[in-house]
């Protein structure tokens, strides 16, 4: 008797369409097709070690940073996969400068506007260590066929979806569209994304904090005492935390999510808007975060509610388990830190 299969990504896209009696279906193809495009770049990531496409293009992003080969290919991965299903305005991506504008050849008038970080954790593709890629979808907003940077210049809190790929151990897709955060692993013996993780939701209160110390004489004052408060050993509120720190957005946001946690980039002297990018890292993932019961905050704002001035901006980011970001915004704000629990 055939194992009865579990739910795949793709049924439960369409279920959730369904809740939507008046949806086009626009939405359902849109995520239908990224999955195809996340199957693709899995199968890269799983032979990277086996094909020349490990190391660098010696190319730089507008980031200023080494392109890796994996990068390009996860980037291209998706513009071709997206540019021609007339479902999208426009593109934005960490590898390119500017927004990716629908070629004329191909359909016009899509209604989402989607950004991307197409790799996430690159310095980590040579040592076999988890990546990631995240994407966030917006609607279009602003008038005319043809996508515009203003598209991709909303608060996170307007975004109609947003989730990553883990290539790990194993490859799982996580996303919601504001009905909960739902988990989907890889089988890769049938190419399916099955549902594996339903309605995930983060405790409210970890025993985890990762951020890289290597920058702590970097931070300021109150950054500092965040640091010192996980550190401090209080048994009254579970203290101290440990430390885990992957150096791949997506893998130490992934483990946080499950486990509890705090996640923190702050701005530091050399970073003084922090090195994560809003648009395409932080917002999407305090979208899934705060779906999942967590929060997400710079410091001063919350991530959602930061209205977007350029592509590539950066801001300073701790994200994660609801109680232990309270603790981080207080101290922040100058606040004397809990001594309850
Ligand atoms: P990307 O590979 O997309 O440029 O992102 C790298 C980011 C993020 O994945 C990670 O949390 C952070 O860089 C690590 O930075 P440090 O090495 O400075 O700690
Ligand atoms: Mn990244
Ligand atoms: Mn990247």
């Amino acid at each position: 008797m055939p194992e009865r299969l579990g739910t795949t990504v793709t049924k439960h896209i369409m279920d959730a369409q369904r809740a939507h009696p008046h949806a086009t279906g626009d939405f359902s193809n849109l995520m239908n097709e990224l999955v195809v495009a996340a199957k693709v770049i899995h199968r890269a990531v799983s032979k990277a070690g086996l094909s020349d496409i490990l190391g660098k293009t010696g190319l730089t992003n507008v980031q200023g940073e080494e392109v890796q080969k994996l990068d390009e290919f996860a980037n291209i991965t998706i513009i071709h996969k997206m540019d021609h299903t007339g479902l999208l305005c426009a593109m934005a991506s960490e590898e390119m400068d500017q927004i990716f504008e629908i070629p004329d050849k191909h359909p016009q008038g899509g209604k989402y506007a989607l950004a991307f970080d197409p790799l996430d954790g690159s310095s980590n593709i040579d040592a076999n260590v988890s990546i990631g890629t995240i994407f966030s979808i917006h609607r279009k907003v602003t008038s005319g066929l043809k996508g515009k940077t203003d598209d991709f210049l909303q608060p996170g809190s307007r975004q109609v979806a947003a989730g990553y790929i883990i290539y790990g151990s194993s490859t799982m897709m996580v996303y919601t569209s504001g009905a909960g955060v739902h988990g989907f692993t890889l089988d890769p013996s049938i190419g399916e994304f099955l549902l594996s993780h339903p309605n995930i939701r983060i405790p409210a209160r970890g025993k985890i904090y990762s951020v890289n110390e290597g920058n702590y004489r970097k931070w300021d004052d109150r950054t500092r005492a965040v640091a010192d408060y996980f550190k401090t050993e209080d048994k009254a509120t579970g203290r101290p935390y440990s430390a885990r720190y992957i150096g791949s957005l997506v893998a130490d946001f992934h483990r946080n999510l499950l486990y509890g946690g705090v996640f923190m980039y702050p701005a530091d002297v050399c970073n003084p808007h922090g090195k994560l990018r809003l648009l395409y890292e932080a917002a999407p993932l305090a979208f899934i975060c705060k779906e999942a019961g967590g929060d997400a905050i710079s410091g001063e704002e919350d991530i959602l509610d930061i209205q977007p001035k350029e592509l590539h901006q950066r801001t300073p980011l701790f994200i994660g388990s609801r109680d232990d970001v309270a603790v981080c915004r207080g101290i922040l704000k100058g606040e004397a830190a809990p001594v309850s629990r």
